[in-house]
C-alpha cells in the first residue's frame, strides 16, 4: 500500500502563521540578520527563502551579502556589530563558508542568545541536557513532521542515518528526549540496511541521492528524508529512493516540499523566541 505523503509545505505554513499571529497579537518587534559570504547558488536560494519567510511573519530581515574574499577579521567584526545591535534578535551565518574562513570560530563568536541556528557550543550543550530555548532548526522541523503523522515516538525504534553536528546528532537527541530508542548509523556501521530495517521511524541525513532503498525500510515505517541533493539535470533529489520506498513506508516526506520548508519555519520560531528572551 502506498505511504501517506507528509506535506511539509502545509505544516510549515501553519508554523509560520502561528509565529505571524503571535508577533501581531503581542506587537513583538523581531529582527533576523542573515549573513552570506560568497556566491554559492544553493546558499543564495536558501537566503532568499529565509527573507521571504521573514516578510510573511512580520520579522524584519537584514541581509549582509559579503564578497567571497572577505577576511575572517572582517566577518568577525560584523558578527560583533550584530551582537550589539538591539534591532537584531537573531543572527544566522549561512554555511558553508568559503574555505579560508573558520566556521567554528565564526559560530562561536555569535552571541548564544542570538544563535537562532543553535550551532553555538553553549546551545548544543543545552540541547544535550534537554534544557534549551533554541531548537536546532532542521531536527526540530523533522520532529514536527513526525508528530503530524500521529505516530507516538515513545518506545519506538528510531534510526538516524548520518552523524553531522547540524542534523544527525541533534536529531538523535530530540528523538531521545521524546523517549524513542535511538540508533545513529554512519559510514562505519556494520550492515546498515539491517539496522535501518528495524526502524519504526527512519531519518535519512546522509547527503547521498537515493541512498535509502525499499529493502532498508520496515513496512509501515515513518520515513523522513533530510537530503537535498542537486542532480545533473538540475532537479532536487532526496536521500531516499522515493518511488520504491513510498510503496512500502507508512508515511514519507517528499523532496522538495518535506523537511526543507520546515527548517525555515523553525528558524522563524527561533527568531521569535530570541526576540521574547531579549525583551525580558
Ligand atoms: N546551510 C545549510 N543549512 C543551514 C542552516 O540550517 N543554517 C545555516 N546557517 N547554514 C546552513
Amino acid at each position: 500500500m502506498a505511504a501517506k505523503i507528509i506535506d511539509g509545505k502545509t505544516i510549515s505554513a501553519a508554523v509560520k502563521e502561528q509565529v505571524r499571529a503571535e508577533i501581531e497579537r503581542d506587537r513583538i518587534k523581531a529582527g533576523l540578520a542573515v549573513v552570506i559570504v560568497g556566491d554559492d547558488p544553493a546558499s543564495r536560494v536558501y537566503v532568499n527563502n529565509k527573507k521571504k519567510a521573514c516578510e510573511l511573519c512580520g520579522i524584519q530581515s537584514f541581509e549582509y551579502a559579503l564578497p567571497a574574499e572577505t577576511s575572517e577579521e572582517q566577518l568577525l567584526e560584523l558578527v560583533d556589530t550584530l551582537n550589539s545591535d538591539d534591532k537584531v534578535n537573531g543572527i544566522l551565518v549561512q554555511l558553508p563558508l568559503p574555505k579560508h574562513l573558520d566556521e567554528k570560530k565564526v559560530i562561536e563568536r555569535i552571541s548564544p542568545l542570538k544563535d537562532v541556528d543553535a550551532f553555538h557550543e553553549m546551545n548544543v550543550g543545552k540541547i544535550m541536557i534537554g534544557n534549551y530555548a533554541f531548537l536546532p532548526c532542521t531536527p526540530a522541523g523533522c520532529m514536527e513532521l513526525i508528530r503530524s503523522t500521529g505516530v507516538d515516538i515513545a518506545g519506538k525504534e528510531c534510526v538516524v542515518i548520518g552523524r553531522s553536528n547540524i542534523v544527525g546528532k541533534p536529531m538523535a537527541m530530540l528523538l531521545l528526549h521524546a523517549n524513542g530508542t535511538v540508533t545513529v548509523c554512519h559510514s562505519k556501521t556494520h550492515d546498515l540496511p539491517e539496522v535501518c530495517r528495524r526502524a519504526d521511524i527512519l531519518i535519512a541525513a546522509v547527503g547521498k541521492p537515493n541512498f535509502v532503498t525499499a529493502d532498508m525500510v520496515k513496512p509501515g515505517a515513518v520515513v523522513i528524508d533530510v537530503g537535498i541533493n542537486r542532480m545533473e539535470n538540475g532537479k532536487l533529489c532526496g536521500d531516499v529512493k522515493f518511488d520504491e520506498v513510498s510503496e512500502k513506508a507508512g508515511f514519507i516526506t517528499p523532496v522538495p516540499g518535506g523537511v526543507g520548508p520546515m527548517t525555515i519555519a523553525m528558524l522563524m520560531r527561533n527568531t521569535l523566541t530570541a526576540a521574547k528572551i531579549q525583551a525580558k
